[in-house]
């Protein structure tokens, strides 16, 4: 199969659609990152996400939707919360879990009872999810455990003949993956993103809790694996300093890193291109203060 580059306009994104109705794979960009989209109402396209991506088949995906309306589609229950959550933070890096309509096909949600939905704010995504006339799944559009995709060119790297289409959208704004946020029972925390505990907490009015990465039963399947890692070994460091006296000593291919969320997949793309076997990564205070960033960076490191 050849890949196809679709240019971002009305013609890429009819052609876009047409062949996601017929059950192919589309990768396309979001404010996030790049998402390897299926219709959600296509498990055999589905399916296919999961085997081209190598995805543990334990792992669910998230809905993606381009109006409130769509959300009856897939919700069996929508809690209060989420209208508040959705009022201020949709369309945007927010995905919000509850419980899953029962027909919507079960490999959405890896077999499980809840679905995982979020609005992005990219125009170019909005506008395919509207002609492709249902919301779609999109993974973030890379091979499972290595950086996700910010870029086009990203994307062609890990399924160049491998799905039928990419819509070149340029870089993505964000750079890392959204929030993810349960709302069955108690609200809790499941990924960090742009959009902060602390946010979340001053529109819902009350404390939420975080998910434990390393609980017996993580909540969200996801979090149990190693993620977002170059094939470089990532070695965090206070400063510069410290760095550059550990790259003196190293007998590996060394190279320092100031680290910033638009840029990070990026940065480790290009790390592994030019043979760099260890990424000392910077964290500054400003890179400390950047919770979801330290996430990504200390997923890395693991
Ligand atoms: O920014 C993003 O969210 C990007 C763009 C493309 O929208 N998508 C993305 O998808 O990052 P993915 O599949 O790479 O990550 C989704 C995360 C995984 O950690 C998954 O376990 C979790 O969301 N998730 C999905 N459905 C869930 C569910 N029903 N319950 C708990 N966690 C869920
Ligand atoms: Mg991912």
């Amino acid at each position: 199969m050849q890949t196809r580059i679709l240019l971002p306009d009305q013609e890429g994104i009819q052609e876009a659609s047409r062949l996601l109705q017929s059950g192919e794979l589309v990768a396309f960009p979001t404010e996030t990152v790049y998402g390897l989209g299926a219709s959600v109402f296509l498990p055999e396209a589905i399916s296919k996400i999961f085997h081209v991506k190598r995805r543990p088949q334990d792992n669910p995906l998230i809905a993606h939707i381009a109006e409130i309306e769509e959300l009856s589609l897939l919700a069996a229950e929508i809690p209060k919360s989420f209208y508040c959550l959705s009022e201020h933070f949709f369309p945007g890096p927010l995905t919000l879990v509850v419980e899953k309509r029962a027909d919507v096909p079960s490999i959405v949600s890896a077999g499980g009872p809840h679905i995982a939905i979020r609005m992005p704010s990219h125009d170019i995504a909005r506008a395919l999810i509207r002609a492709a006339g249902s919301p779609l799944v999109a993974p973030s559009a890379n091979l499972s455990g290595k950086p996700s995709s910010t870029r086009a060119d990203h994307v062609l790297n890990d399924f160049d003949g491998q799905i039928a289409a990419v819509i070149d959208g340029g870089a993505c704004s964000i750079g890392i993956e959204s929030t993810v946020l349960s709302l069955i029972g108690e609200p809790m925390l499941l990924r960090l993103g742009t959009i902060t505990k602390e946010a979340i907490e001053a529109v819902l009015g009350t404390q939420i809790q975080v998910a434990n990465a390393f609980s017996e039963k993580p909540l969200s399947p996801g979090m149990k694996y190693r993620h977002y890692a170059p094939l470089a070994k990532v070695r965090l460091f206070e400063s510069e300093e410290g760095a550059r006296s550990y790259s003196e000593s190293s007998q590996k291919r060394c190279k320092i890193l100031h680290p910033t969320a638009l840029e990070l997949y990026s940065d480790f793309r290009a790390a592994d291109k030019e043979g760099i076997e260890e990424l000392l990564v910077i964290c500054s205070l400003e890179v400390k203060r950047d919770l979801a960033l330290m996430n990504r960076l200390e997923k890395a490191s693991q």
